[in-house]
């Protein structure tokens, strides 16, 4: 799959970087030239020796060597590979690249390349969690850089979650995936695909509000895959902490009513997929000035349904997509409950997930989490995927419906 193609294999200062060594042997088994770059840190953990022996390539750590520029300069170096991979890519690496530093072979190189670059990051679960890394990682993802794992497991240091380095296969699966989308055609060139992700914020007083836990992850990634198969996209997003991914046109709303108007203001689209968890109440009545603490009992919330988007959009007369898709968030008996929910919104296929993904490992469910796992529900019956990043999950289900193209009017 890699024959003819060059990667430049930037390898970061972690643990993990023993398990580049085994990357650069996939990646040559598969017919790719790999070049290496390694920090200076990562010297400490693996050598230059092993790694020019595995890749059979004169191995680059030093921004200031004569005799590397002359050779091939750092600019040459960063331009000469069909895709940079930055692997492990650690919390050190991802912060420099976030602030476009170039203070070494390696920083400089990926601001000066006119390539795609795909990280696989690697560290300590904590150090993954902390805010500051989730923000370089928002900027790196808005500067279109991509991502494989990180994967949840043990780690070196004695901890357990998300951290640990993916592993050698999927990297390189996920680097076939970069290389061979190039150039491929758009399956949805000329397409509108509209999307809703996040939650709903259901106001009660001026500073309190139902709502829960969705982070528009799974919805976001599903409008990057459109985008990326060539659509035009529209995203409707409740309030999330993520950027909209690049070449999208985003619409951030607050409450249920909101996302209603936006997505029927989008309309037409050959597409709709809605991935939000919208509150199903709202407050009856929202207070004016904030609720107060009395000497008597607590208030009484009264509540009162939401509009169902989904359903008034797939049961539209005229201006109905030509494919609406709706999500199922399930605890138990997801294809039962999901079959019957299809029915009840008058939709094209639901895409059941096991929110509390109970059995499969992913702590704290399917919120928030960088993985799912998911169920297509349709008149044809059921197909199950296994789990998979969120990014994998919109990637194969745009893929899904762009094949179904083909019954489109
Ligand atoms: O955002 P993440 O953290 O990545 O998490 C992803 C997710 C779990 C939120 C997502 O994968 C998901 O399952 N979204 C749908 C959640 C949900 O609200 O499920 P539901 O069973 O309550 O609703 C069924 C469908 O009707 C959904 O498509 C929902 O968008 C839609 N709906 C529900 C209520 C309502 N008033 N209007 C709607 O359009």
């Amino acid at each position: 799959m890699l024959h003819g193609k060059t990667i430049l294999l930037i390898i970061g200062g972690g643990i993990a970087a023993y398990k580049s060594l085994e990357l650069i042997r996939e990646l040559k088994k598969r017919g790719a030239g790999v070049r290496c770059i390694l920090t200076k840190a990562a010297t400490q953990f693996v050598t230059p020796l092993s790694v020019a022996a595995l890749s059979g390539e004169k191995v680059y750590d030093d921004l200031f060597s004569l005799t590397d520029e002359v050779e091939m300069g750092h600019i040459q170096l960063s331009r000469s590979a069909d895709l940079l991979v930055v692997a492990p890519a650690t919390a050190d690496l991802m912060a420099r690249m976030a602030q476009g530093q170039a203070g070494d072979l390696a920083a400089t190189t990926l601001l000066a390349t006119d390539k795609r670059v795909l990280i696989a990051p690697a560290m300590n679960v904590r150090m993954w969690n902390h805010p500051a890394t989730q923000r370089n990682l928002a900027v790196l993802k808005g500067d279109g850089v991509s991502m494989v794992g990180p994967n949840e497991g043990d780690m070196a240091c004695g901890e357990y979650g998300p951290g640990r380095m993916a592993e050698p296969a999927e990297i390189a699966a996920a680097i076939e995936a970069e290389l061979v989308g190039q150039g491929a055609p758009k399956p949805l060139a000329g397409r509108h695909v509209l999307v809703t992700s996040g939650p709903t914020h259901e106001p009660i007083d001026p500073v309190r509000y139902i709502a829960n836990r969705s982070s528009g992850k799974q919805g976001h990634a599903i409008a990057a895959a459109a985008a990326a198969a060539g659509a035009r996209v529209t995203l409707v997003s409740g309030p999330v902490a993520i950027p909209a991914p690049a070449g999208v046109t985003l619409v951030p709303v607050e409450t249920a009513r909101q996302m209603l108007s936006a997505v029927e203001a989008a309309l037409p689209a050959d597409i709709a997929i809605f991935a939000a968890a919208v509150a199903d109440w709202r407050a009856a009545s929202e207070a004016g000035g904030k609720i107060k603490k009395g000497s008597g009992a607590a208030p009484a919330l009264s509540l009162v349904e939401n509009p169902d988007i989904l359903a008034t959009i797939a049961r539209r007369g005229s201006g109905r997509p030509a494919l609406v898709v709706g999500f199922a968030a399930e605890t138990e008996k997801l294809a039962e409950h999901a079959t019957a929910k299809l029915a009840r919104k008058g939709c094209d296929l639901i895409v059941a997930n096991d929110v509390s993904l109970s059995g499969s490992g992913i702590a704290g469910g399917v919120m928030g989490s960088e993985a799912n796992a998911v169920h297509l529900v349709s008149s044809s019956g059921v197909v199950s995927w296994p789990v998979m990043s969120k990014d994998e999950v919109a990637a194969r289900l745009i893929a899904h419906l762009a094949a179904l193209g083909a019954d489109w009017t």
